[in-house]
């Protein structure tokens, strides 16, 4: 027993019962962050300070529910204290080994409505932020109650700027994001970061979001920022029974940008994983039947030019098997995408293909190659078509070795159907508890999702780790699309924002980032050498290579890269970063000794100096460059690529000379 455990069950056999103080703090264990809880005016607060200082003023916590006045609470009852300092192991991951070390403060409170009555609320520090959750712990088995409000405020001391986009819109978490002094924020989606005039970083979101609806911040246009709970139908916001536990609200705080990004809280406040085997979850990396429907050169729906053929499919077989990639994804391959599909989703089949798609041949011949077919089911945001399928499907799905499915829920928020026929939004409780519904039938078929449209992520990977990845955030699609196309400023803010989520399933590696048109807002804005950073940026555990296939083939020189970069890593640095302007990330290879760096520019030029001190010691390496080529620019040249190799130690420093719009990636393979 090594002396972390021992130290642990120590701390845990004896939790400190303090007598309940009208004030209790406590301290993360390196005494960097201190919250304290105490109630004043018939209100309950919590205050935050790091390093002595004051971070966040004193917010509201508590919920309000249906059939009862507003809460005055009117002390604190109970104090408990615990310590825990373990590691654990990811199956898959950005970082194998996570430490998790925080100090823990309950503090029960009393208030003077039956449900308020008494409540508890649990803070977890740790060095680089928090999270806090209420236990209604109270509310007699079998009782039904509605949470009609979330007191829960954040209110930041001093002057910040915060990257957002406006919550509730038809999109979902398809937005560009801007940037604006955060006392411009109306309603936020998390997680919602933010940064100082003097340089301290917040990012505000939430954990382990189970069986509850999605917290939105909404700002009073003074600083404060309130939670809002996605609604259902009838404008209730939560609907439980019996006893039961809040998601965790969460703040990292650092002192720079890569600091949020390489927090682990996020993954720290989840629980361990239920599924006992993990072994046939596997990350990797995948092509498919999708760039050339986003390009309209084949089709979802039956007809002349339809994407999901046998034929078709046998090609991109026959690519992946060659250059080395796990899975072949193919869209449009079900009944139910001829006509308007979005509009028409419960005529989607999940079980039955079109007639030139011969999956049992398919699958065969996939097999035969090494490679897995990955299925894909759009719903349209008709959710009980799929859910009455789901069953059905997944068994499918076994049955012929597909492992991996990308689910999708193309509909604009708020108009999902239910079963009553109501309309829901997105990411209220009712898609929360769908999403999860998915991934534990799927779990039973051994397959993992990869949803696109989905609820946020919150760090339910580790709870369930067939969860691979999912999108909510702009992905390579808008590229294909416009208008506007995502401008090279969007994969420098989401390192920063989307991505302290988790996983994005981004798409990268579009070599033709033009393809035909001659509006730069109707096209990719990135050079070569920012989309093959993009692989070790945005972390994944699945990662496609989306382009067409003979664009790869065009271009062996960039297209080494793609097959080279793994998508799962020992460990994960963010060396450098700027929200909204540069990014350098660097992560080593998990059971390799091979680190890879991606590095990413805005609009602007920019010549960083990087030091290589993350590789080991004493050891050579031959650093293999891909930057971006003499004048290259994403607006006139973006497929200018040099490439280049050196040997480098851990003693040298690398220029990182970007081009508008650019970027560079680096594999740093180990010489002795
Ligand atoms: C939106 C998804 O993000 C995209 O990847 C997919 O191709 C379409 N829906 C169709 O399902
Ligand atoms: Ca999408």
């Amino acid at each position: 027993m090594s002396f972390r455990t021992l130290a642990l069950l120590a701390a845990l056999a004896s939790p400190v019962l303090a007598q309940a103080a009208e004030r209790e703090c406590a301290q993360s264990p390196g005494k960097v962050i201190e919250v304290c809880v105490f109630t004043k005016d018939g209100q309950a607060f919590y205050e935050v300070s790091k390093g002595g200082k004051v971070v966040l003023a004193p917010g509201g916590m508590g919920l309000s529910f249906a059939g009862e006045a507003q809460a005055r609470y009117t002390g604190i009852t109970a104090a408990k204290r615990a310590a825990s300092d373990t590691s654990w192991e990811q199956p898959w991951g950005e970082q194998r080994i996570i430490r998790d070390n925080h100090s823990e403060l309950t503090v029960s409170l009393a208030g003077d409505t039956p449900l308020n009555k008494s409540f508890d609320v649990t803070f977890r520090l740790f060095d680089d932020g928090l999270g806090f959750r209420y236990a209604y712990t109270a509310i007699p088995a079998g009782q039904a109650v509605a949470v009609t409000d979330d007191r829960t405020e954040f209110k930041p001391v001093g002057a910040y700027d915060a990257w957002w986009y406006e919550a509730l819109g038809q999109e979902r978490d398809e937005y560009l994001y801007k940037q604006t002094d955060a006392r411009r924020i109306t309603l936020a989606e998390t997680p919602l970061t933010m940064r100082e005039k003097g340089g301290l970083h917040l990012s505000f979101h939430e954990a382990a979001l189970i069986d509850f609806p999605s917290m939105l911040l909404a700002g009073n246009g003074a600083g404060t920022y309130k939670a809002k709970l996605m609604p259902w139908a009838d404008g209730t916001l939560a609907k439980k029974t019996g006893a039961f536990t809040t998601p965790w609200r969460t703040v990292l705080i650092g002192d720079t940008a890569g600091a949020l990004a390489d927090s682990r809280i996020e993954l720290n406040l989840n629980e361990p994983s239920k599924l006992a085997d993990t072994s046939w979850i596997k990350p990797g990396k995948y092509v498919g039947v999708w760039w050339e429907m986003h390009l309209q050169k084949s089709t979802w729906g039956s007809g002349p030019i339809h994407g999901a053929t046998t034929e078709n499919t046998k090609r991109y077989i026959d690519f992946a098997a060659k250059y080395g990639f796990d899975g072949v994804l193919v869209e449009g391959w079900n009944k139910g995408w001829d006509g308007d599909w979005i509009a028409n989703g419960d005529k989607f089949s999940f079980t039955q293909a079109y007639p030139d798609f011969d999956i049992k041949a398919i699958t065969d011949y996939a097999r035969a190659k090494g490679v897995k077919l990955i299925g894909h089911n759009e719903t349209a945001g008709a959710v009980p078509n799929y859910e009455a399928q789901l069953e059905d499907a997944m068994k499918l799905y076994e049955s012929v070795g597909v492992s991996q499915v990308k689910t999708g829920y193309v509909r604009h928020s708020g108009t999902i159907l239910d079963q009553d026929g109501q309309r829901q939004w997105f990411a209220g409780q009712y898609m929360v508890r769908h999403n999860l519904h998915v991934a534990e039938v799927a779990a039973r078929h051994r397959i993992s999702i990869d949803a696109h449209e989905p609820v946020k992520d919150t760090g339910l990977r580790r709870t369930w780790p067939n969860m691979l990845s999912r999108e909510g955030a702009r992905g390579q699609e808008f590229n294909a699309w416009g208008d506007p196309t995502n401008p090279p400023e969007h994969t420098v803010i989401i390192p920063f924002t989307r991505m302290l989520a988790g996983p994005m399933d981004f798409t990268p590696g579009v070599f033709d980032v033009v393809h035909g048109k001659t509006e730069l807002t109707r096209r990719g804005q990135s050079t070569i050498a920012t989309q093959l950073a993009l692989y070790v940026v945005l972390y994944s555990p699945i990662h496609m290579a989306a382009d067409l296939l003979e664009n790869y083939e065009a271009r062996p020189d960039a297209f080494q890269f793609i097959r080279d970069v793994p998508t799962d890593w020992e460990t994960s640095k963010t060396l450098q970063g700027q929200v909204g302007d540069y990014v350098v990330v660097a992560r080593q290879q998990r059971g390799a000794k091979d680190w890879f760096l991606g590095a990413l520019t805005d609009e602007q030029p920019r010549k960083l100096s990087q030091k290589l001190d993350f590789l080991a010691p004493g050891k050579r390496y031959e650093a293999q460059i891909y930057r971006d080529g003499p004048w290259a620019d994403f607006r006139t040249n973006p497929a200018a690529l040099t490439v280049e190799k050196k040997v480098v130690t851990a003693k040298d420093s690398l220029d990182l000379d970007m081009a508008p719009g650019g970027g560079a990636a680096v594999r740093f393979k180990i010489l002795d």
